[in-house]
């Protein structure tokens, strides 16, 4: 086999409207499988590494092109006005390019399950047999809509007819146009010249520069894709949806094939962007979006949505809602965990059950297990954060920063008011409000004292259960001194007091 030469261009097709998917947004925005119609086209364009990578846009092109200026920088948007046929687009697209020599590549920016090895076989191809043109073909149960390849009885391809402007004989056929092409730039310049718009739309069609080659008595082939999934495209919501879905299974195959173990694949989605390791274990109910990186032995779900978020080797993440996070190895997150932006746990931490973090960064071993808010904090090694705590990092007017050390021990229900600095070593004693500073080795208590004062249900609820509770129980503090009494009430109890008591 000879090695193939790069092309000089890649041409992405993407100035259609896209009316059937009723959107505000331009229809080469949508996405699926965390990227954009356009973004899955130019990727595989971009991994046959062009000359020039160009996008022709059209409809919605401003915001199009913004997207491609953060998604591909070095991709060229080239405006086709007026959207005058595929035809028009590539020759707009060439003619604000330099003269090109070599292979030129056109696909279309719809078409987001094409992968870079059909791409690179049609380029192999093309480039082995001396093509001037070769097309991506498929077999379909089903052509209506697409054009259709025509062939000389030797197999030899003669052209392309568009359904609209077919016979019923040629309708019959079902071998397909995918819209993926490889050709000799110049011959392709040249032909393009030669298009005319004579036909049922009134376009100027890329398909009739086959025709236009053949006659000149130039080679046009054919490559036949092996999967015709692959070539399907994006016209509406419903097929949106069909392929996200083949593309999900696409993406999952690939993991599970790597090690990856996923209980449920219909209900767990993968971005593209997502990494995994060997080992990790996906449970049902799991979406994994953007950056999002896991590492071996993880388990992650079910029911959990983590974007760019990092998930250390063995960690344990279950219920979470999580974006911008890190967690670390062996950590354990949830059920019922909110983690947002900046938080960082550290290795074999733990943020529990209906906790929200925020700019955290939680030490190793340390533990925010229960019912807390967690913002703009710094918690050093196996501190210990009781149920409830919250970090009011809001004044209303600026977001401030708490600081709690290492070894230190903050009591259930207490408020941090930042900006506040505990130290190493400290205690906080629950329910406390705090306002100052905690140095090293010292206890914090700030809360109204405890004052107990007797009798006063009897005085200001008599007659009520529970006066006649308190009196009850009165009474049976008296006999407590009676110890055979004592004895004949633990016989007699049926609820496993005296179980529980050698727990
Ligand atoms: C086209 C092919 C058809 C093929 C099918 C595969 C032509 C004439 N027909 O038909 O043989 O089976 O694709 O899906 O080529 N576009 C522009 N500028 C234009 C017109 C279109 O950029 O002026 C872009 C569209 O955004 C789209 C692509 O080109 O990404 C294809 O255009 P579309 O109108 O969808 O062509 P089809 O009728 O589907
Ligand atoms: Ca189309």
């Amino acid at each position: 086999m000879i090695a193939t030469v790069k092309p000089a261009a890649v041409i992405v097709l993407a100035a259609g409207e896209g009316k059937r998917m009723k959107s505000r947004t331009p229809k080469m925005l949508h996405e699926l499988g965390g990227r954009s119609l356009v973004g899955h086209a130019t990727a595989a364009g971009r991994a046959l590494e062009p000359g020039h990578l160009v996008v022709v846009v059209g409809h919605g092109r401003d915001q199009v092109t913004a997207h491609l200026a953060a998604l591909d920088p070095t991709a060229r948007p080239v405006v086709q006005a007026e959207q005058l046929g595929t035809g028009h687009a590539v020759r707009t697209a060439l003619e604000a390019l330099p003269p090109l020599a070599g292979t030129v590549v056109v696909t279309n920016g719809d078409v987001p399950l094409l992968t870079p090895d059909t791409l690179r076989a049609l380029l192999a191809t093309h480039q082995e047999r001396g093509a001037a043109a070769t097309v991506l073909t498929a077999v379909v149960p089903d052509p209506t809509g697409y054009g259709r390849i025509l062939r000389a009885p030797d197999g030899s391809v003669e052209g392309i007819v568009e359904h609209r402007d077919a016979t019923d004989e040629q309708r019959a056929v079902a071998e397909i146009n995918s819209g993926m092409f490889a050709f000799d730039a110049v011959l392709l310049a040249d032909a393009l010249g030669k298009l005319s718009s004579d036909n049922s739309q009134g376009e100027e069609y890329l398909t009739d520069v086959l025709g236009i080659l053949r006659a000149e008595g130039h080679r046009v082939d054919a490559v036949v894709a092996e999967d015709d999934s692959e070539i399907l495209g994006v016209n509406d919501r419903v097929q949106l949806a069909e392929l996200g879905r083949l593309l999900n299974e696409r993406i999952l195959t690939a993991w599970m094939r790597s090690g990856v173990t996923v209980i449920d694949p219909a209900t767990t989605w993968v971005d593209a962007s997502v990494t995994l390791e060997p080992d990790v274990t996906l449970y049902p109910q799991t979406q994994l979006r953007g950056a999002t990186t896991v590492a071996a032995g993880a388990h992650v779900g079910p029911d959990t949505t983590l974007t760019d978020t990092t998930v250390g080797p063995d960690a344990r993440v279950v219920r979470t809602h999580g974006e911008g996070a890190v967690i670390g190895a062996g950590a354990n997150v949830g059920p019922f965990a909110y983690l947002r932006p900046g938080t960082n746990l550290g290795e074999a931490g733990k943020i529990g059950t209906f906790v929200e973090t925020k700019n955290a960064e939680i030490g190793p071993g340390a533990k925010v297990p229960h019912l807390s808010y967690v913002g703009d904090a710094t918690i050093g090694a196996a501190t210990n954060i009781g149920a409830g705590t919250i970090f009011a990092n809001y004044d209303g007017v600026h977001k401030n920063r708490t600081e709690v050390g290492s070894h230190s021990f903050v009591g259930s229900d207490s408020v941090l008011v930042a900006p506040r600095k505990i130290a190493d070593g400290a205690y906080i004693a629950a329910g406390s409000t705090v306002v100052k500073d905690v140095g090293p080795g010292e206890l914090a208590v700030a809360r109204g004292q405890q004052r107990n004062v007797a009798g006063w249900v009897a005085r200001k609820r008599a007659g009520t259960p529970t006066a006649e509770a308190a009196a009850r129980a009165a009474g049976q503090q008296t006999d407590t001194a009676d110890a055979p009494a004592r004895q004949e009430r633990q016989t007699g109890d049926v609820d496993g007091a005296s179980d529980r008591s050698e727990q």
